[in-house]
């Protein structure tokens, strides 16, 4: 064994013992349904357990099986996953589930390679899934785990760069090994553990190093330069970007559109809106040139909104129109109808500010 083999060992050795003890008891831990064990991973790609804990809850009640994921009418698909952004992740499973129905008789295949094969699963859900699910020493690498194993084996290059990414690959898939021998439920605790320690102990900031399982066996901490870990380069500036919306009331309904496909936030529901450029244009000015006539504003609601690198202030007015504006695919519904398509979270909350 080389050095880096045994240091492997012991870290997988102490994972293990940790894991049971230490695991938070959440909902798809308490079921081997590989489709339940999917929809987690595939909700928790981009976002925090404890958002993700009520939205899995809601889908599983609704959409309890891959055939009910696959019939289900995409408005319920996006309905599901109002809120949680990144919106393909939803129309992706849909569109894997279809596939599992068609080609694999239903059931969630067991090959790493015919899971990879499906539409939103890459390397790290595919590895989670036949890990967690199937009990097989596939390895598992996201962000919390290059955390982790950045820190603990003190690899100081970015590992967004491809030959960094490999040597992480291949430390997390010697992991899986060296637990082989320790049971059928090995690969499924050491891949969440890795998962778990990045989520509670070993955080970006603050990370918890007096309580961590494996502190004994970090570089970072031996050298102090965990904060240092891992090197990302640096990040690219946020971009301010300033919108204003019309909530467009006549007789009692409200003017929404559809957002197209292959656009940010595809196939969600939003008010009318413009995003402003530089200059500080008046919203009546606005208002005019969407719509070719003037109408009385008045503010509504203003919000900020932050998105990847996009930091953004919506305000929202409030016209009641004499005419009846058209715009490209825009529909008239009043606030209860509303209520029932998805939103993506910004309008949702000028939603919250339209009275009935
Ligand atoms: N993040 C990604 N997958 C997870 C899981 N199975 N448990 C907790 N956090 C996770």
């Amino acid at each position: 064994m080389t050095a880096r083999q045994r240091k492997i060992s012991a870290i997988v050795r102490n994972l293990l013992e940790w894991y049971p003890k230490n695991a938070r008891d959440l909902p798809w831990r308490r079921t081997q349904d590989p489709y339940a064990i999917w929809v987690s991973e595939i909700m928790l790609q981009q976002t925090q357990v404890k958002t993700v804990v009520p939205f899995w809850e809601r889908w599983m009640r609704e959409l309890p099986t891959i055939q009910a994921a696959a019939k289900a009418r995409p408005e319920k698909i996006h309905k599901l996953w109002e809120g949680l952004g990144y919106y393909s992740r939803a129309r992706n499973s849909q569109k894997a589930a279809q596939i599992i129905v068609k080609e694999h008789g239903g059931k969630f295949p067991k090959e790493f390679k015919a899971a990879l094969a499906l539409p939103g699963i890459g390397r790290y859900t595919a590895g989670a899934i036949c890990s967690i699910a199937f009990h097989q020493p596939t390895p598992i690498l996201d962000g919390n785990v290059i955390r982790v194993l950045t820190r603990v084996f003190g690899i100081g290059e970015n590992p967004r760069k491809p030959e960094t990414n490999r040597l992480l690959w291949q430390i997390a898939e010697q992991s899986v090994w060296m637990a082989k021998s320790a049971g059928k439920n090995s690969f499924s605790h050491l891949n969440q553990a890795l998962m778990e320690l990045g989520a509670l102990i070993c955080l970006p900031r603050n990370p918890q190093c007096g309580i961590c399982p494996v502190r004994n066996l970090c570089f970072g901490l031996r050298n102090n330069c965990i904060e240092r870990l891992p090197n990302l380069g640096k990040r690219r500036a946020a971009t301010v970007r300033r919108f204003v919306a019309f909530v467009v009331r006549r007789n009692g309904k409200y003017l929404v559109r559809q957002r197209p496909a292959g656009v940010v936030n595809a196939h969600l529901w939003e008010f009318p809106n413009v995003e402003v450029n530089g200059e500080k244009r008046d919203a009546t000015a606005i208002f005019r040139s969407q719509f070719g006539f003037l109408a009385e504003l008045r503010p509504l609601c203003a919000l900020r909104h932050s998105i990847t690198r996009y930091r953004i202030t919506i305000e929202a007015f409030r016209v009641e129109a004499a005419r009846r504006p058209a715009i490209p695919g825009g529909i008239w519904r009043t606030k209860r109808q509303l209520q029932r398509l998805a939103f993506n979270s910004a309008h949702k909350k000028i939603l919250g500010c339209v009275s009935p």
